[in-house]
C-alpha cells in the first residue's frame, strides 16, 4: 500500500490545500496530511487549531487522515511508513521553494516528493494571503473552507 504524506504549515488550510489533498487521495492509498509544528515560527493559529480544521475540510475524503507533526519530516514518513512526500505547485515559485526540501528529503532518506499542480482557479491562494486579508479586515470565505472564517477572524482579534 503506498502511503503519502502531504506536509505544511496548513495556518490556515484553504481551498487550494482542500484540491491539493483531493488529487492526492486519487492516486495515493492513504494520504496522511501533516499539520507541521515548527518552533521556530509564530502561526496566526495554534497547532490544535490548524490540525481541528484541516481534520474537518478534509472529512468527506475517506482516505486522508490528518496528524500534527513536530520533528523531521522524513522521520515522520518514516514512522508512517510513507514512501512519498505529496506537495502542491500553483506555478514556478512554488516549485523553487519546494526543490531543495525535495531534494534534501531525498539525500537523508530516499523518500521521493511528488508535485501535483493544484486547480488554476485557486493559484491565487495562499494562507498567508488569507491571513494578511483577514488582518486587514476583508473577506476570506472565498478561499477557505466554512469553519475556517470565524476561526481566522477570531484569532486575528486574539493577536489584537
Ligand atoms: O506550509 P509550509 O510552511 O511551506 O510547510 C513547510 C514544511 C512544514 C513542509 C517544512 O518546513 C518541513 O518539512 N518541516 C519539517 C521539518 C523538516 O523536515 N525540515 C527539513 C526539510 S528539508
Amino acid at each position: 500500500m503506498t502511503i503519502a504524506v502531504l506536509p505544511g504549515s496548513f495556518d490556515p488550510v484553504t481551498l487550494g490545500h482542500v484540491d491539493i489533498a483531493a488529487r492526492a487521495a486519487t492516486l495515493f492509498e492513504h494520504v496522511i496530511v501533516a499539520v507541521a509544528h515548527n518552533s521556530a515560527k509564530t502561526p496566526l493559529l495554534d497547532v490544535d487549531t490548524r490540525l481541528a480544521l484541516a481534520s474537518g475540510a478534509l472529512a468527506h475524503l475517506s482516505n486522508v487522515s490528518v496528524e500534527a507533526t513536530s520533528g523531521l519530516l522524513v522521520e515522520f514518513c518514516r514512522e508512517r511508513g510513507a514512501g512519498v512526500i505529496v506537495k502542491g505547485l500553483r506555478g514556478g515559485a512554488d516549485y523553487d521553494y519546494e526543490r531543495p526540501m525535495a531534494l534534501m528529503n531525498r539525500s537523508l532518506t530516499g523518500i521521493e516528493t511528488v508535485f501535483i499542480t493544484g486547480d488554476t482557479a485557486l493559484a491565487h491562494v495562499a494562507s498567508s494571503l488569507v491571513r494578511d486579508i483577514a488582518r486587514h479586515g476583508g473577506d476570506i470565505a472565498p478561499y477557505v473552507p466554512d469553519d475556517v472564517v470565524a476561526a481566522v477572524h477570531k484569532a486575528v482579534r486574539a493577536a489584537g
